[in-house]
């Protein structure tokens, strides 16, 4: 989604803006634009298009590469088509403020049937200049500036991250969170606004985390805080350090980040079992503590994160025995009855922690009382802060949009969140718990090792595959969710047309597709459904339909490409299956050409319904 950064300090703004922009790329977006007071004028330059077409147009910035205080913004379209004219920076009618945002202004359209009653012109087709022209005219009667922009904001409905220039305060930025994230930077004699941390990593690691209806004023020197409702009382706001380093958000080395964070993965195994699995062969939760057992766990999640929950489902009843549910986050949220009773638990799963969707849900689960948990990659993100408990994933920043080792610390923590339920349960068989445990210890190695030759079959594939126009993905019991994902996979990243299916479903319908020109990538490992998808196998080639199968060493299943991987105990095999899916679809994308980081069309964190 869209991206926000501000600066205010004692260097060049415009590099320090442009920089920071360039580490929200991966957010998602279609035009750009930044906006600074030059000898008391507002200017603003944007572009349609990728962010090289917003510095080609920076090239001769002339007297303005003195400005130490600039707004920029990447804009993923939602309200007007991407061009210029929509691009951010919005201006006030009168030409002295000017406005970022992020998010949906639910109620603009009666805004701006009222602001064009008063006089007031667009020149756009965006929700955002109907705010500005609206806090430009609260400003007539507000005694201030601040009071203005508060009052502007508390008439607007909706979700909003937005960051203000005013052309008689050139050095002081005004920014404001509804329901989308945004935080501020602490340099020395400087301050970010950002919309994510990468924009002003460079630069300091110390942050204060904003909530929803604050405002922040910002200057070189001071930062305040306030709320909507109270602009006299200043809020008290600890700082806190992030963990991570700007080389963590950086491609290092790898052609993209998609495959920097996919050969990532078995350090994150490492990090997220770190302090988990005690010496006395245990899983340790103490974000758990004290908590009961659910009678019935609903995962609700979007995209990957959804993928992560069916695969926990599987793994949550088999090892737990405890009944759960998994469902898509926006169709959670809007459930005609409500019918989940108060002792159960709603597990919410999100990288970002900002899904607009998931946190819905969330914050529907908790109207209803119902216990809630987060399992969430960011800090201090929405979802985190708002859930009863929050686990974090531990993987680190994850900058490409497709979601890769996320997912796997994801699946990590349900597998951890497994054990543990089971334990306390009573249900789990110390047999297997002691397998699993020793498996799982030992599965970065193994993936670390396995890698490097995933990577150069996925190589090969991709290229004897890639004039295909749309592919089956199929398994099995825990091996549909991530047929699922693999297919989601392909889709976003190489835009062929793919469909993730349970093999027994085939059958029904699907089958009538197969022909030479459909090909299925089939999850046949050497486990209990073996012999059942090996006969799905033969019923496509009979349809002459090819199939890659990925299987382990001794299988006898006789397809077009065998892509065979270790065997691994089950269902921790999937830590396997899924760097080979993610590769698969990460190599067609770059072998035609696309843009892998930054799929058409996608964002990153979708912090809009
Ligand atoms: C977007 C991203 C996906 C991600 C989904 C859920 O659609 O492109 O990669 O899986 O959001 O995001 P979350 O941050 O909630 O896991």
């Amino acid at each position: 989604m869209c991206g926000i950064i501000g600066y205010t300090g004692h260097r060049p703004a415009l590099p320090v803006v442009l920089e920071g922009l360039r580490h929200l790329e991966y957010r998602g977006y279609d035009s750009a634009g930044v906006g600074y007071v030059l000898q008391k004028k507002l200017h603003r330059v944007r572009a349609k298009g990728k962010l090289h077409n917003l510095e080609d147009a920076l090239t001769n910035l002339g007297a303005a590469i003195t400005v130490s205080c600039a707004i920029g913004h990447t804009r993923w379209a939602t309200h007007g088509i991407p061009e210029e004219r929509n691009a951010h920076p919005h201006f006030s009618n009168d030409g002295t403020l000017a406005l970022v945002h992020n998010g949906i202004i639910e109620n603009y359209q009666e805004l701006k049937a009222e602001l064009v009653q008063k006089g007031y012109g667009f020149e756009s087709d965006t929700d955002t200049e109907v705010l500005i022209n609206l806090i430009s005219f609260c400003r007539q009667s507000e005694p201030s500036l601040l009071a203005a922009f508060a009052k502007a904001l508390s008439l607007a409905h909706g979700a909003y991250a937005v960051c203000m220039l005013d052309c008689e305060a050139p050095q002081t930025l005004y920014a404001a969170r509804m329901q989308a994230p945004l935080l501020v930077g602490k340099g020395v004699g400087e301050y970010f606004i950002a919309s994510d941390i990468p924009a002003f990593l460079a630069s300091t690691r110390d942050v204060l985390f904003l909530e929803d209806g604050e405002i922040v004023v910002a200057s070189p020197n001071t930062c305040s805080l306030y709320t909507l409702t109270d602009i006299v009382h200043p809020l008290k706001r600890e700082v806190q350090t992030i963990q991570w380093g700007i080389q963590a958000a950086q491609k290092g080395g790898y052609r993209h980040f998609m495959l920097k964070e996919i050969f990532e993965q078995p350090t994150v195994i490492q990090d997220c079992l770190s302090g988990r699995i005690k010496a006395d062969n245990h899983i340790d939760l103490p974000e758990l503590a004290s908590m009961p057992l659910p009678k019935q766990i609903h995962i609700v999640a979007c995209g990957t994160s959804y993928h992560a929950g069916l695969w926990g489902q599987h793994i949550l009843e088999n090892l737990a025995h405890i009944p759960v549910t998994t469902e898509i986050a926006s169709e959670f949220r809007y459930k005609e009855r409500f019918l989940i009773p108060q002792d159960d638990l709603v597990l919410v799963i999100s990288q970002s922690g900002e899904t607009a969707d998931t946190l819905a849900a969330l914050r529907t689960a908790k109207e209803h009382s119902i216990p809630t948990l987060a399992l969430c990659n960011v800090l201090g993100s929405s979802l985190a802060r708002e859930a009863d408990r929050v686990c974090y994933t531990q993987a680190g920043p994850e900058i490409s949009v497709a979601s890769t080792k996320a997912m796997t610390s994801q699946m990590l923590l349900l597998t951890c969140l497994a054990l543990f339920f089971g334990e306390k349960k009573g249900v789990l068989d110390p047999l297997q718990q002691k397998h699993l445990l020793a498996t799982l210890k030992t599965l970065p190695i193994t993936l670390a090792n396995e890698l490097p030759t995933m990577h150069e079959k996925a190589k090969f594939l991709a290229r004897k595959y890639a004039q295909a126009k749309s592919f089956f993905f199929l398994g099995r019991g825990h091996c549909f969710s991530l047929a699922l994902e693999g297919a989601l996979k392909l889709k976003e990243l190489s835009y062929i047309h793919a469909e993730g299916y349970a093999c027994g479903e085939m059958k029904h319908g699907p089958i009538a597709l197969i022909d030479p020109h459909f090909p299925s990538l089939v999850l046949a490992l050497d486990d209990a459904f073996y012999p059942k998808i090996t006969s799905n196998v033969v019923e496509i080639q009979s349809r002459q339909g090819r199939v890659i199968a990925i299987t382990n060493p001794g299988t006898d299943i006789a397809v077009d490409d065998r892509w065979e991987i270790p065997k691994v105990l089950d269902p921790l095999s999937a830590f396997c299956v899924l760097p080979c899916l993610q590769l698969f679809s990460y190599e067609m994308a770059d072998y035609l050409g696309k843009d892998v980081d930054q799929p058409r069309n996608l964002a990153k964190s979708v912090t809009v319904e």
